[in-house]
């Protein structure tokens, strides 16, 4: 039995333990065999050997147990040591990501109407005829339609033109005063230099009882916001019209490039054209139902802004996904 013992205390894997245990203790074992001897003893051999043969059979158990326990905790070691990450080692740098020149505009602006107190709302992408254009003032085969080229899918649903669907939605869902932007994607009809079928606006709007708000407050909230965006700019506002606002404006800021002297950028008029705005068509507060109240709405293309802001002459690189550009941005 000594050489058992010297086996186990040897032994330097789990699967020689546990032939050395299969020899001993299992069914066609060693000690197995020896307490088969014990049905042909009688009374008085059978007590002392049953003891001895336990006593050996429990000695075997917990050498072998033992042993088990030392072996696992080494193959744990062993493997911890072959797939240690040494820390020390020189790391290649990794290649981080930036946001989007234009989601970072987008945060820019939205920031600045979040410290001004307005909310931000969400409307659907697809939209219907209604919300898109009836209920904004622009009746069927009306000729101001064609101002946004439209991608149509069947019964009067339609990609949106505009953002300012959320407004019509924010104020039929909700009761004024309302001081809103509705940022998003919208969707049109157009492929050039300045124009991509999709691109994103910003659309704000504030509601309030007749006779609170005017031209001068929207005035003065899009002159600091202008100023906030693009520094020390003369900013300028030449009437316009769009369908849902009367009066209409159209907001021109001194060009950034040439400081107003005349470049290619701004056509040689020293002015670049921003953002479009006005006093809320009361027909718009007819179509969702308002009564005694009176507002201002305003809406730009985030592109444009980024554009401007970064110098960037061909808005469809922004949506190419060329690293090259948008590593600039990090
Ligand atoms: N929805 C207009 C467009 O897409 C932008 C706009 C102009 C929104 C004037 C307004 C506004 O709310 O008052 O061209």
């Amino acid at each position: 039995m000594q050489e058992y013992k010297d086996s186990i205390s040897r032994c330097e894997n789990l699967a020689e333990l546990d032939k050395i245990r299969v020899d001993l203790l299992g069914k066609k074992g060693l000690i197995t065999a020896e307490f088969a001897k014990l049905k042909d003893m009688n009374e008085s051999e059978k007590k002392a050997f049953a003891a001895n043969l336990n006593k050996l059979r429990d000695e075997f158990e917990s050498l072998i147990s033992a042993k088990k326990t030392e072996l696992e905790s080494g193959e744990i070691k062993a493997k911890m040591k072959a797939s240690a990450i040494d820390v020390t080692l020189f790391n290649e740098p990794s290649n981080t990501g930036a946001l989007h020149p234009v989601m970072a505009t987008m945060d820019r602006i939205i920031e600045y109407f979040m410290m001004q107190n307005f909310s931000l709302e969400k409307g659907p992408l697809i939209e219907d005829d209604f919300h898109n254009f009836e209920a904004l003032n622009l009746p069927k085969y009306h000729p101001a339609r064609d101002m946004q080229d439209t991608f149509y899918f069947k019964d009067f649903k339609l990609l949106r033109t505009h953002t300012s669907p959320v407004q019509v939605r924010t104020m039929m869902s909700t009761k004024p005063p309302i001081r809103m932007i509705a940022p998003g994607a919208v969707f049109r009809r157009d492929m050039d230099l300045t124009h991509t079928p999709m691109f994103h606006q910003i659309e704000g709007l504030v509601v309030e009882d007749e006779g609170v708000v005017s031209f001068a407050n929207l005035k003065s909230i899009l002159e600091n916001f202008l100023r906030y965006m693009f520094g020390d700019v003369k900013v300028r506002f030449r009437p316009s019209f769009f369908p849902f606002t009367e009066p209409s404006a159209e907001v021109d800021i001194s060009c950034i490039f040439c400081k107003g002297e005349g470049c290619r950028v701004c056509k040689q008029t020293g002015w670049l054209e921003v953002l479009g705005c006005g006093v809320v068509d009361s027909n718009v507060f007819k179509a969702v139902g308002y009564k005694n109240v009176s507002g201002y709405a305003f809406g730009l293309g985030v592109e444009r802004f980024a554009m401007l802001l970064h110098q960037i002459p061909d808005l469809r690189s922004l949506f190419e996904g060329d690293l090259r550009l948008l590593e600039q941005f990090k």
